[in-house]
């Protein structure tokens, strides 16, 4: 049976996982949030000591690492060696590492051929960077959902306020663009949308005005 995915791609803290996430359930697809299996190989690497620069370090983590998505209620957990980390990613510094270590070619092999394989097993939703045009090249839907830095620091802002963290908008906002930069610019699977992507720019959109453009563009193409 041939199965339908959705590759969503776009820059950090455009609400693709949010509007994702419900689009997916709406539509009864599993949804695949590829961005906590690389927060989850930052964390452990994090954890190690190592530093975001030291990609010998990094590679040399990866045989002890072990990934798995399970799916309790519909919410995706991420387990990395067995323990449930879905919390423990969503930090700052994790993201800093996260995309240190998505830059190691050798990293975003270790996580392909998993990625590819959930699209094997069902209807997907997918949410990343590189979806689009190096995981799922042939997917039938490719969105590329951006909004502007300003707006997406201050939907993150909001949401680091209301898990009690202590984060600046100034803090936000830098580590936003330097994040685009990174992985915008890195030699491997930058962040791209795929020639045949739609683009769809939230910036003015509501949550619930996204996730019916998501919706719309999903019918329309499948
Ligand atoms: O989407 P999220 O912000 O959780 O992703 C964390 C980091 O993982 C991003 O900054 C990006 O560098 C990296 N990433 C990636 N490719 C993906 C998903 C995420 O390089 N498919």
């Amino acid at each position: 049976m041939k199965y339908i995915s959705v590759a969503i791609d776009g820059p950090s803290g455009a609400g693709k996982s949010t509007v994702a996430r419900a689009a997916a359930a709406k539509l009864g697809y599993v949804y695949v949030d590829t961005g906590a299996m690389y927060r989850s190989i930052g964390l452990a690497v994090c954890r190690r000591g190592i530093a975001g620069e030291d990609t010998a370090g990094i590679i040399a983590t990866l045989p002890e690492i072990a990934i798995q998505l399970t799916y309790q209620d519909g919410a995706q957990h991420v387990l990395l060696n067995g323990e449930d980390v879905s919390e423990a990613i969503r930090t700052p510094e994790i993201s800093y590492y996260a995309s240190k270590v998505s830059a190691v070619p050798e990293v975003r092999r270790f996580l392909l051929e998993t990625q590819r394989n959930m699209a094997k097993n069902g209807n997907i939703l997918m949410d990343g960077r590189d979806i689009g045009t190096v995981i799922l090249p042939d997917a039938p839907v490719k969105i590329f959902l951006t909004a502007s830095a300003q707006s997406r620091a201050e939907r993150r802002y909001k949401e680091l306020i209301e898990k009690g963290q202590q984060v600046t908008m100034d803090g936000i906002l830098h580590d936003i663009n330097e994040r685009d930069r990174q992985d915008m610019t890195r030699a491997v699977a930058p962040l791209k949308q795929a020639d045949d992507a739609v683009l769809l720019d939230t910036s003015s959109l509501t949550l619930e005005e996204s996730i019916a453009a998501v919706l719309r563009i999903i019918r329309e193409k499948t």
